[in-house]
Parts: C-alpha cells; sequence; structure tokens
C-alpha cells in the first residue's frame, strides 16, 4: 500500500496562528508533533510502501523541515507549483505511483485531520484495502450527529449492520441546509470523511472517464520511471498544472462513479475546520476552557473559551470566546463564528 497525504491547504481558517506559510496540517495545536507529523506517524504501523505527501511550493521547505527526523521511512515530498484542489493533486500522486506500481492501492488522506484511535484506524485501513483491491472507490464514512453542510455525504444502499464494507447509492458533495436535514433525518446517510482508497489504476481510470481534460493533461508528461530522483519533475509538473483546472475528487469523480463503496470509520474523527472544534479534540477544563501555549493565563468566571498565546493572559467573566494571539496579530471572535475567520484573512489580503 502506498500512502498520499493532502497537505497543500491554505490556512485562512486557523489565522493568526496558521497562514500561508504555515497552515493547519503544519501546526501543533495539540502539543508536540504537528498534524502533518501525527497523520505520518499514524500510518506507519501499516508499513507502506512509499509516502507522498502533495503539497504547496510556498510550504514545502517547512513540510520537508519537519519530515527529516523520520529518516528510514521512504517519504517523497511533491511541490505543487499553485493549489488546483484536490483531484489535481490525487491525479499527479497517483500518475507518479502508477510508473512503478500500476495496481497499487492508495490510501489518500487529509494532513490536517484528527483522530482519536490510531489503532482502530490501521484496521479500517486494512478493511479498505480489501475492498479497494476488489477494484471499489472506497471512501470512510462518519456517523454524522449535525446537519453539517461543508462535507460530503454518502447515502449506503443498504441498511447498515456490521462493519462494512457497503455498496453506496450516491454521493452528495455540500449539499445545502435543506438537503443536509433530510440526509440526517433518513438515517442511511454518512459523512465523507476525505479518507479514500482505492487502486492506483481504478482512480486513474475514473478520472479519465470523469474528467477527461485532466486525464488528458496528466498523460502529456512522460514521467520518467525513477521520478523521484528526477530533475525534470518540477518543470514538469509545472506544465501540467498550467493545463488543469481546480476541482475537487469529490465533485469531480466521487459524485459521479457508480463503483463506490463505504466503510464506517469508528476511530473518533474530527476534520478540526476552525477554531470551534477545539474543545472536541483537546481536553477542555473544568469550565470548558481550552488553553494552549500560556499555562500561566488566569481565566475566572469564564466558560467556553479558546485561548492561545504566549503572553500572560487573563480572561475575566467572559463567555465562548476565542483568543488567539501572535506577535503580529491578535483574534477575539465569539466562537459561534469561529467560521468566519477566513472573511477576515480575505479582507487582510484585499488590503495587501
Ligand atoms: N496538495 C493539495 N493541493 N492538497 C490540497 C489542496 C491542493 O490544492 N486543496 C486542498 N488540499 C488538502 C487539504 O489540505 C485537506 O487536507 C484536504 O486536501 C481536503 O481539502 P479541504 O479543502 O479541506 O476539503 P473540504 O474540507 O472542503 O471537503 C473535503 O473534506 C470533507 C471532510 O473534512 C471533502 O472531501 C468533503 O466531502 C469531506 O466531507
Ligand atoms: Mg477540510
Amino acid at each position: 500500500m502506498y500512502v498520499v497525504i493532502l497537505a497543500g491547504g491554505s490556512g485562512t481558517r486557523f489565522w493568526p496562528l496558521s497562514r500561508k506559510l504555515h497552515p493547519k496540517q503544519l501546526m501543533s495545536v495539540f502539543g508536540g508533533k504537528s498534524m502533518l507529523q501525527r497523520t505520518v506517524e499514524r500510518v506507519l504501523p501499516l508499513s507502506p510502501k512509499r509516502i507522498l505527501v502533495i503539497t504547496n511550493r510556498l510550504q514545502a521547505e517547512e513540510t520537508r523541515r519537519q519530515l527529516e527526523y523520520l529518516r528510514g521511512v521512504r517519504i517523497e515530498v511533491i511541490e505543487e507549483p499553485v493549489g488546483r484542489n484536490t483531484a489535481p493533486a490525487i491525479c499527479l500522486a497517483a500518475t507518479l505511483i502508477a510508473r512503478h506500481d500500476p495496481e497499487a492501492v492508495l490510501a489518500v488522506l487529509p494532513a490536517d485531520h484528527f483522530i482519536r484511535d490510531e489503532e482502530e484506524f490501521c484496521v479500517t485501513l486494512q478493511r479498505g484495502r480489501d475492498s479497494a483491491q476488489n477494484g471499489y472507490l472506497v471512501t470512510l464514512g462518519i456517523a454524522p450527529d449535525r446537519p453539517e453542510t461543508g462535507y460530503g455525504y454518502i447515502e449506503a444502499e443498504t441498511e447498515l449492520r456490521g462493519s462494512g464494507p457497503y455498496p453506496v447509492k450516491r454521493f452528495v458533495e455540500k449539499p445545502d441546509k435543506e438537503r443536509a436535514l433530510e440526509f440526517l433525518a433518513a438515517g442511511n446517510f454518512y459523512w465523507n470523511s476525505g479518507m479514500f482508497l482505492w487502486r492506483t489504476d481504478v482512480i486513474l481510470d475514473s478520472i479519465a472517464v470523469h474528467m477527461p481534460e485532466m486525464a488528458r493533461a496528466f498523460s502529456s508528461i512522460a514521467f520518467s520511471p525513477e521520478i523521484w530522483e528526477s530533475a525534470d519533475l518540477a518543470p514538469q509538473i509545472e506544465a501540467v498544472y498550467a493545463m488543469v483546472a481546480g476541482e475537487s475528487i469529490d465533485y469531480g469523480v466521487m459524485e459521479k462513479a457508480d463503483n463506490v463503496e463505504m466503510i464506517p470509520a469508528n476511530f473518533g474523527w474530527s476534520d478540526v475546520g476552525s477554531w470551534n472544534a477545539l474543545p472536541e479534540v483537546l481536553e477542555p477544563d473544568n469550565d470548558g476552557n481550552v488553553i494552549i501555549g500560556s499555562p500561566e493565563t488566569i481565566v475566572a468566571d469564564t466558560t467556553g473559551c479558546v485561548v492561545s498565546g504566549s503572553k500572560v493572559m487573563a480572561l475575566l467573566g467572559v463567555r465562548d470566546l476565542v483568543v488567539v494571539d501572535t506577535p503580529d496579530a491578535l483574534l477575539v471572535c465569539a466562537r459561534e463564528k469561529s467560521q468566519d475567520v477566513k472573511k477576515a484573512v480575505e479582507e487582510l489580503e484585499r488590503r495587501g
């Protein structure tokens, strides 16, 4: 099995701690290791043949630096000249791997998700590998607990009993609120975790069927077999990326394919989508506060706050706030408005 780690996210949601050069996957909000380092370490028990980390040119240097300590592990950091969403990143990885091992199973994993039970995670991936081997596009599904509109939904064909895999009737990426409520009520819908397993040839064939222009762009390049060491790699990737349009694998392939299977994931998952999600994944104190960084911070008569910074801080008589202090920026935000941090970053970018 090969592992492909998608690590090209842009780093707007955890501003001001995350930045373009240092997005969420390179942060260590959980103390110690970064989310990327944890993602890599988590798959090591599966002894992958090779791990490909697909990232943006801007983040490549820091990505390599963070992975230096894993010397004995075969990791390739592949740079994209620009982010074009997940479909090109996956197509690039599959194209490179196909040069070596055209029928290998790939596990495609986001670099910035939280997973509680790592052993169960490995067991689930192994189960997924078997189903992928049989020619399915396998997604790991999460039992939904709210009508989230930021996720993909997977409708399972049969009533769910046991551990799967289940045939998938349809895959709906990011429905509106009304449909999300319907899906939640129906009971046989799961969230797409964004973690996939498939055979290299199966995903490349699927891209050729559903995204023929992307397939054409990639097939125009004659990657050499010893591509990992090749000096030609960067210019070749650059040439392909000048041709391809941005698209996610969810819209580009998963919504259209009819050979999808789903395996329910019971390992405790969060995509840690915003500051608001931190209390789900870090242990809050008895008042529901999560304090990162500054142990001297004083909180009194304060509940449900997420606080990060290295100065001594004091929060008195406040509720459900996010307070994040960095040397050059400060965020004070109602927790329920955490998604709007992205808008603030966009506004800052507009102003230059
Ligand atoms: N290399 C690379 N290049 N990686 C990328 C790029 C890119 O251009 N764009 C995104 N990624 C990485 C992100 O860093 C993340 O790890 C992963 O790909 C998914 O991208 P997101 O942008 O976070 O996707 P999403 O959250 O909108 O939706 C996906 O994830 C949901 C679960 O978290 C979809 O798969 C949904 O269906 C799913 O429910
Ligand atoms: Mg995401």
